[in-house]
């Protein structure tokens, strides 16, 4: 990852094709507007990916996968374990070639940074201090040493890190060091933000915290977002939207637009209409985490090996 914000060229002719389209049908009396209002941000059409580093055995680890995410929208992808949704986040990134299929990313160019990423592990520069680990990505887009420096430290501020702006990462502890890499994916400011797990690897109190923190950040400053959670409480505090993966090779089961209204407040977890809602999302995915793991003890009885007990 370079700096965390990740920069893939736009097809700017097809998307003036496509506005063209767009303005040719906006014209034709009787066509429907939300039509020509729909304009994906993301949009993933065909997508396959096999991984066949061991020729003998090749991995179908995703596909076919569509999906449109709109413009501003938060969409949030869960799965059983192994269903390629890391691999579609990657390949969304630019970072994993797709072996089939098309990812269209609508850029408008507003921004100096279309992608940051946010992955699980904490991925930020161990030999920059937490504020220089900020600030590069926004010297990369062009901004003053000082002024970068200011900005990380306002980021900083908002992630509770002002007192860490000058320590190095190794002297922080995991979640400090993830709300850097935060901080770092945030300042930029890009047009759109793909996080694989954010949060999975933060104790349950500080998770809940930086899930109502995303939330304001996102609520005032709308961008798109593709967002991968274990978590069903999570997607359903964060997104519009909760795409439900098939088990592997990936593909979409179901998709839910979640019922509650912005802007949602910390306490929304605790009405009834959330449970059922959770509750409903669970029996789309249980069956897919059910079939994972037969897979799993298939495998395991095979080999003699417990593999999933453990
Ligand atoms: N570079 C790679 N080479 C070979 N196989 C890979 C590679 N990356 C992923 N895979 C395989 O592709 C499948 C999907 O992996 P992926 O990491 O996308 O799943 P995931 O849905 O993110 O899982 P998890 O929820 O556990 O993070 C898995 O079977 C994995 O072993
Ligand atoms: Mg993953």
């Amino acid at each position: 990852m370079r700096g965390g914000a990740l920069v893939r060229p736009t097809r700017h002719s097809e998307l003036r094709d496509r506005r063209a389209d767009a303005e040719d049908s906006a014209a034709t009396p009787g066509h429907d507007s939300r039509d020509r209002a729909f304009r994906a941000k993301i949009s993933i059409s065909g997508v396959h990916r096999t991984f066949a580093a061991d020729t003998a055995n090749p991995v179908h680890a995703l596909g076919p996968f569509d999906l449109d995410i709109a413009d501003g929208e938060f969409a949030c992808l869960v799965g059983p374990s192994g269903c390629g949704k890391s691999t579609l986040l990657r390949i969304v990134a630019g970072l994993v070639r797709p072996s089939e299929g098309e990812i269209e990313i609508n850029a408008s160019g507003s921004s100096g940074a279309p992608f940051s990423v946010v992955f699980q592990d904490y991925s930020i520069y161990p030999w920059k201090t937490v504020e220089r680990n900020v600030s590069y990505g926004l010297e990369i887009q062009g901004m003053r040493k000082k002024a970068a420096l200011d900005k990380s430290r306002r980021w900083l501020e908002k992630m509770g890190l002002e007192d860490f702006a000058r320590a190095y990462p190794d002297t922080l502890s995991g979640g400090m060091r993830q709300r850097v890499a935060i901080a770092r994916a945030l300042a930029v400011e890009p047009e759109i933000l793909l996080m694989d797990e954010p949060f999975a690897a933060l104790d349950a109190q500080l998770r809940q915290l930086l899930q109502d923190e995303l939330l304001n950040i996102w609520q005032a400053d709308q961008r798109t977002v593709l967002f991968i959670t274990h978590s069903l409480e999570e997607a359903i505090v964060l997104g519009d939207r909760v795409i439900v993966m098939t088990s592997r090779p990936g593909r979409v089961l179901e998709s839910f637009e979640v019922p509650f209204p912005r802007p949602r407040q910390p306490e929304l977890r605790d009405i009834p209409e959330f449970s059922t809602f959770k509750a409903m999302l669970w029996g789309s995915l249980k069956g897919e985490v059910e079939h994972y793991l037969s897979g799993i003890r298939g495998a395991a009885s095979e080999t003699g090996d417990k593999g999933w007990e453990r």
